[in-house]
């Protein structure tokens, strides 16, 4: 009777185990709120600034989650009809330890001396989409989190050349709206409302180029209706990060974004393979005609096919468009869908739920190890906007998570053996028999239930 009341006992435990496992560790999740440093913005003016040293969590941990919005000096969030955030993006790089942080023209900026890019694991060119975070006016809305035991490990000392520290530079490009005689317009960087025909560097503007980012840039300002009158004032990008302190037991995503208009020429010959890529950022979309308005209903898709540098699992993924797009997806060669990430666009007036503007992109969350990619495995990145009307500098990017393992089952067996030393023995003998029985059956559904998600593909909308 003993015996039979302790294997009930051991039973309950390895449930209970079984409830929690293999995720069981209880990572002690940290989280901090900081403050950019302040912007000013008056109506239809812009504002793009860099600051390089940002305040980051330190040392050597795993990021599970960032969170950003725009708030004024009160601290009370901004509405996208008054302040369009057309990006943030949030870098990592390796600064020299005693180096000094330069203030110029609002911005805070650093020597290239001082400076070794630290990005994150690809695909586009140097220079270009290296951020580990980065999103729009869709920010309020779209999850960031990692599940556990994933995480993105920074600040392991091994990999800090020496002489240098970790850090983090913040870039905020926001359009201040109030007031402005075509809203649309000013976000989507119509060069006549800005009334702009030279870049930032001074050089003409291409002949046939209508609008983006070339006209939008740091310091220029759209439109204002006659007679507008609004007070210049003061913003910052509150951004929430989480964290836990790095483990073994913690299994690090790569970061990989993807976009759309990138092209790719490969290079091989007998000793190397090479890939460029030539991501243009953004794009047009030009406006249907009255015959394609009955053919494809006025959807404008945009397609390319990029190389994976490595294989892995995909544990995330997002999306980032802008105004008018309606969803974008990675598939597989084969046209398997892998990803999708869908537009939720507000119908409000508050902060989170701005009328016209996308409000949030739904995220994908693969049922860990199901969503397998192999090295150099073509993917087809794919986005849609409305072309009802036409628009310009929108954006396709993908950014997925990729794992190159899936948590190790071993910390399992060190569970059962240690209860095998604690307890009494025969006891044990009498739990392993009935838990091989549960065993059995688990695999049969588990087996199923694989079977069912054999396409791999569980995607989770917000
Ligand atoms: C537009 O720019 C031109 C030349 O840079 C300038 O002469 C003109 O006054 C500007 N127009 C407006 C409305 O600001
Ligand atoms: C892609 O690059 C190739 C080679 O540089 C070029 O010929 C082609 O026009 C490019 N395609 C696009 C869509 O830019
Ligand atoms: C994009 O549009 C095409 C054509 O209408 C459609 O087949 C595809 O499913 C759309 N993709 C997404 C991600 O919405």
């Amino acid at each position: 009777m003993r015996n039979f009341s302790q294997g009930w006992k051991i039973l309950v435990a390895i449930f209970l185990l079984g409830l929690s496992f293999p995720y069981s560790q209880g990572y002690n999740v940290k989280s901090k709120v900081f403050l950019s440093p302040k912007f000013v913005l008056g109506p239809g003016s812009v504002d793009n600034k860099f600051y390089y040293g940002i305040d980051f969590p330190r040392g050597h941990i795993a990021l599970k989650s960032f969170n950003a919005e725009v708030i004024d000096e009160a601290g009370y969030p901004v509405p996208l009809h008054e302040t369009y955030l057309h990006h943030w993006v949030v870098e990592r790089y390796y600064g020299r330890k005693d180096a000094e942080v330069l203030e110029y023209n609002g911005n805070r900026l650093l020597r290239e001396s001082d400076y070794i890019s630290a990005r994150n694991d690809g695909i586009c060119q140097r220079n270009c989409l290296g951020q580990f975070f980065g999103l729009g006016s869709e920010t309020r809305g779209t999850a960031t989190h990692i599940p556990d035991p994933y995480g993105i490990e920074i600040g392991n000392p091994a990999t800090i050349p020496a002489g240098y520290e970790e850090r983090w530079v913040l870039n905020v490009h926001a359009i201040d709206t109030r007031g402005v005689e075509d809203r649309l317009g000013c976000t989507e960087c119509k060069c006549d409302l800005y009334n702009v025909t030279v870049d930032e560097y001074g050089q003409l503007l291409r002949p046939n180029y209508r609008g983006g980012f070339a006209c939008c840039y740091d310091g220029t300002q759209c439109r204002v209706k006659n007679g507008f009158e609004g007070a210049r004032r003061s913003l910052y990008l509150r951004y929430t990060v989480k964290w836990v302190d790095w483990d073994t037991s913690i299994v690090p995503v790569k970061i990989y974004i993807f976009d759309v208009t990138d092209n790719e020429t490969r290079f091989s010959d007998s000793t190397r393979f090479s890939i460029q890529h030539h991501c243009q950022i953004e794009y047009s979309v030009e406006p249907c005609k009255a015959s394609d308005v009955a053919d494809n209903g006025c959807v404008h898709t945009k397609r390319t096919s990029v190389t994976m540098p490595t294989s892995g699992y995909i544990i995330y993924g997002v999306a980032h468009q802008h105004s008018g797009g309606i969803g974008a997806a990675l598939y597989r060669e084969d046209g398997q869908l892998m990803c999708s990430s869908i537009p939720a666009y507000g119908n409000g007036k508050e902060a989170g739920n701005e009328a016209g503007y996308i409000v949030g992109m739904s995220t994908c969350y693969p049922k860990p190890g199901f969503l397998r990619i192999t090295d150099k495995e073509t993917l087809i990145v794919e986005s849609n906007y409305s072309s009802s009307r036409d628009h310009t500098g929108v954006m396709g990017l993908f950014y997925i998570l990729v794992a190159d393992r899936v948590p190790e089952s071993s910390s399992f067996l060190d569970v059962f053996s240690k209860m095998y030393n604690d307890i009494n023995h025969s006891a044990f003998v009498w739990g392993a028999f009935v838990l091989a029985g549960v065993a059995v059956i688990a695999a049969a559904v588990g087996y199923r239930r694989r079977n069912k998600y054999e396409d791999g593909y569980q995607p989770i909308m917000i």
